[in-house]
């Protein structure tokens, strides 16, 4: 039956001329259907320089809006349309206004984990792999506002010298993990390497020993000789590291509930089946104004071009 659906999907591709790209914490066999895996900004940068007439995006809505707000002539389609980030949801846009309008003469830096709205009022769009980078580039007498995270928002403020003032959100999988349990697994294995999202929160951080975006913490694992490691962020990512290093010991942190892992119910909202159906209906398309996709373009446009300019993305 799977494999069926996969064959299906691969016909309809091929017909349609259709781009499937996904995100690390989706579902394994949407992983291996993909044309793409991989972190937010690979992800916004193949949206953008693809051929394809239509891009089917695995991942939370944010990311399926930023490849449209990319490729406004494309038809973005999203297999299921409730995957939303509490996060980037968490930012209102009308309280985010009346914040900013506190800070009048502040630089504002939103995460890429935010509506098209956020993005159409920011100065700069950055993402978990290139937000220390970003900001390290600005002088340091610019002021900056900072959200909607507030983990990588005091992350990135650790590196650089500007004032930042931060945006009192978080995501609510990352947030969660728990340093006492990490305490715990770091006594039971001595040599295990801990490797962790900057979203996680700050005593899960001070406790790790890289921090990167879902791609770094990958190729942490590729280009290294240890055999245990700690996974600080969504679990869906170790399905890559046991494709490239499968002897490797990867333990998921759990979080400070009594569940045993950290789990992103909304990218784990996509299946294959719903796959299937948006390619074969072309359903559910991302539909935005062009007025909103012209504005937002020009703060994610500004990181794409300061990305290449520090050789962040090719
Ligand atoms: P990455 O850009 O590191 O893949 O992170 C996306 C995200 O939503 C993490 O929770
Ligand atoms: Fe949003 Fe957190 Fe899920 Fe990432 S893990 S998509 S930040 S809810």
């Amino acid at each position: 039956m799977v494999d069926n659906i996969k064959n299906e999907i691969l016909n309809l591709k091929n017909k349609k001329n259709a781009i499937i790209l996904a995100h690390f914490y989706v579902d394994d066999d949407i992983q291996d259907i993909a044309d793409f895996v991989g972190d937010s900004l690979e992800l916004s940068r193949k949206a953008s320089l693809t051929d394809a007439e239509i891009i089917v995006f695995a991942g939370v809505h944010f990311m399926a809006e930023t490849a449209k707000i990319l490729s406004p002539h494309k038809r973005v389609l999203i297999p299921d349309i409730n995957s939303g980030c509490p996060l980037a949801d968490s930012m209102n846009i009308n309280e985010f206004l009346k914040f900013k309008e506190k800070y009048p003469d502040y630089f504002v830096v939103n995460y890429v984990n935010s509506t098209a709205e956020i993005k159409a009022v920011s100065d700069l769009i950055c993402t978990s792999s290139n937000a220390v980078a970003l900001i390290k580039s600005l002088p340091k007498e610019t002021k900056i506002l900072f959200g909607p995270d507030k983990n990588l928002g005091s992350y990135v403020k650790s590196f650089v010298e500007n004032e930042i003032v931060l945006w009192d959100g978080n995501c609510p999988v990352h947030e969660n993990f728990s340093a006492e349990k990490l305490k715990l697994l770091k006594k039971q294995y001595p040599s295990v390497k801990v490797l962790a999202h900057p979203e996680a929160n700050k005593d899960v951080l001070l406790k790790s020993d890289f921090i990167g975006s879902t791609s770094q913490i990958l190729k942490f694992v590729e280009n290294s000789d240890n055999k245990q490691f700690i996974i600080a962020t969504e679990p869906g990512v170790i399905h890559k590291m046991k494709e490239i290093k499968p002897d490797n010991l990867y333990i998921p942190l759990p979080p400070i509930t009594k569940h045993s892992q950290s789990i992103c119910y909304n990218m784990k909202k996509h299946t294959i089946e719903k796959v299937y159906y948006s390619l074969k209906n072309e359903q559910h398309e991302i539909i935005m104004k062009d007025d909103l996709i012209e504005k937002a373009k020009i703060p994610i446009t500004r990181m794409i071009d300061i990305s290449l300019k520090l050789e962040l993305i090719k």
